[in-house]
């Protein structure tokens, strides 16, 4: 078997270079995906990575092509979605771009036969992301996602539902037992309220964090999610917090976080060390809740995808893309 990678060539290279890669063994805990479908997220024009030529890119949608000897939950020829983890092991063999990638078992999940490939992709980052800030410890420590769970009367902000991060931190907070508020563009209040927020507000408004304060009012606050974290974003949750006595937030801008108001602390997390620093978690989302919500809808594959196609050569005119901005929705490259 022959893999092709686009490869970053030096820091900030531009264009991606297609050529050449190697076709990888998985490791014991590790599967190997032939991708179908990419999907591109803010880090993949904004990070810096330490060791040259690599591959970068974090969401695939493939087939199972290997499994590794300790692989118990995944077999061969399974759809399934991965999230590649090669911002923290550097490794070529971990990147996204390309047309074998290595995942870790506990990364990656099994898609039902009616989800395209380039509708799924839109997930994996966001979902370790979301499961990261919503249920580690040291950041908001909530009970992890089940199929059944009552609403336990608890309310929860998840600033920027519109975002990749945030649709699906609303729907693994649903999945736990929270009521959600939210926050979007006027144009995408209908699109966030159909995630299940049980109120969205429009975050140009004037008097945003009062409107915030009476939507959370309808049950015990339970902390914020900020998934855009601008000095704005941020200075809106810690008012809403600080308005219920204080609060976690949890921070999806690295490094973020500290003393950040009267009773109020923040954390940020970092996607990519889910399994390794929260196994339970990553088998809690990725390996108990993700395959039966998505079978049962209790999970949509959203934002919708803007798919480019063309393969590999158009994963730079897809991330050229994505960097302009995106509004509810994720580039995708259709392999
Ligand atoms: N720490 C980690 O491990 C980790 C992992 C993944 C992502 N991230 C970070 O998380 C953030 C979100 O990533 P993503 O992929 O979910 O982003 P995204 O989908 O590209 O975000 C787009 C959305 O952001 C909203 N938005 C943009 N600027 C805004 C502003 N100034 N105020 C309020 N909302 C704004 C827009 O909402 P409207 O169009 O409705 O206004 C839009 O729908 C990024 O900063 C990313 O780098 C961190």
């Amino acid at each position: 078997m022959k893999n092709q990678a686009a490869w970053l060539t030096e820091a900030k290279a531009k264009p991606l270079k297609v050529g050449d890669a190697e076709y990888y063994t998985p490791g014991a805990d590790e599967v190997l995906i032939k991708n179908s479908a990419l999907g591109i997220n803010p880090v993949d024009w904004s990070i810096i990575y330490e060791k040259f030529p690599n591959v970068i890119g974090t969401d695939v949608a493939g087939e199972i092509v290997e499994v590794g000897k300790d692989v118990t939950h995944l077999k061969k020829g399974q759809r399934v979605i991965g999230h590649c983890v090669g911002l923290m092991t550097n490794d070529p063999k971990d990147g996204a771009f390309q047309l074998y990638s290595i995942c870790k078992e506990s990364n990656v999940a099994p898609i039902p036969d009616s989800l395209s490939f380039e509708r799924a992709t839109v997930l994996p980052l966001a979902l370790s992301t979301a499961a990261c800030g919503l249920y580690q410890e040291n950041l908001l420590g909530l009970p992890l996602p089940a199929k059944g769970t009552k609403p336990n009367g608890k309310m929860l902000l998840v600033y920027g539902g519109s975002s990749s991060v945030g649709t699906v931190a609303i729907q693994l907070a649903i999945g736990s037992g929270f009521d959600v508020v939210s926050t979007a563009s006027k144009h995408n209040l209908e699109y966030v309220k159909s995630l299940g927020a049980k109120a969205v507000v429009d975050h140009h408004s004037t008097n945003l964090v009062d409107q915030l304060v009476q939507a959370l009012e309808g049950g015990t606050f339970a902390g914020g999610f900020d998934s855009i974290c601008t000095d704005d974003t941020l200075k809106t949750c810690v008012e809403v917090a600080e308005r219920f006595g204080g609060g976690k937030l949890a921070l999806t801008k690295p490094g973020a976080g500290g003393d950040m108001g009267k009773n109020v602390t923040g954390s940020s997390m970092y996607a990519a060390t889910i399994a390794v620093q929260s196994p339970a978690v990553a088998e809690g989302v990725w390996g108990k809740w993700v395959p039966g919500a998505l079978a049962d809808g209790t999970l949509q594959a959203k934002p919708d995808p803007i798919v480019i196609e063309g393969g590999l050569a158009k994963c730079q005119e897809a991330v050229d893309r994505h960097k302009q901005g995106v509004s509810a929705a994720k580039v995708v490259v259709k392999l």
